[in-house]
C-alpha cells in the first residue's frame, strides 16, 4: 500500500521557537507546531513524522529516510537553507514530493538570507507566513501527492 506518512523535518535552531527572536519567529513554540501539524495531517488523511535536529548529517539521513519511506517531505533547513550543498544533493535524490518551508520571509532579510542553496531541489517553497505555514504546506503536499499518483 502506498506510504501515508508525510515527514516534516525542522533544521537548526528551530527548537528554540517560542523565544528565539520573537519578532521575527512568533511566539509559537515547536511542540505547538507539531501538534497542529498533525492535526491538520489526521484531517487530510495522513500520518506526521515530525523531527527536529541541529546536525546537517542527521537531517540528510531523515531526507534519506523520507524518500524511501514518505508520502512526502516538507523541510524546513534553518540556516542550512544558505550553506548546504549536501541537504541540496540529499533533496535532489528524494523521490516524493517536497516543500521548503520557512516562517519568515527570507527575501525581506539579511542579504546572505536571500540565496536558498536547497529550494532547487524541491517542488514549491511557503514563506513568511509564520506557523501557519506547516498547515498550508501540507494542504500544498497533499494535492501533490494525489496529482502525482493520478498521472
Ligand atoms: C528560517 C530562515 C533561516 O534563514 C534561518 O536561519 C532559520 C529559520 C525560517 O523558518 O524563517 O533558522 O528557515
Amino acid at each position: 500500500m502506498a506510504s501515508k506518512t508525510i515527514y516534516v523535518l525542522n533544521g537548526p535552531n528551530l527548537n528554540l521557537l517560542g523565544t528565539r527572536e520573537p519578532e521575527i519567529y512568533g511566539t509559537t513554540t515547536l511542540a505547538d507546531i507539531e501538534a497542529a501539524t498533525k492535526a491538520r495531517a489526521q484531517e487530510l488523511g495522513y500520518a506526521v513524522e515530525f523531527r527536529q535536529s541541529n546536525a546537517e548529517g542527521t537531517l540528510i539521513d531523515w531526507v534519506q529516510e523520507a524518500s524511501a519511506k514518505g508520502a512526502g517531505l516538507i523541510i524546513n533547513p534553518g540556516a542550512y537553507t544558505h550553506t548546504s550543498i549536501a541537504l541540496f544533493d540529499a533533496l535532489t535524490a528524494a523521490k516524493p514530493p517536497k516543500i521548503e518551508l520557512h516562517l519568515s520571509n527570507i527575501h525581506a532579510r539579511e542579504a546572505f538570507r536571500r540565496h536558498s542553496m536547497t529550494a532547487a531541489a524541491v517542488d514549491g517553497v511557503i514563506m513568511g507566513l509564520g506557523a501557519a505555514g506547516y498547515r498550508f504546506a501540507l494542504e500544498a503536499l497533499k494535492s501533490l501527492i494525489e496529482s502525482r499518483t493520478a498521472s
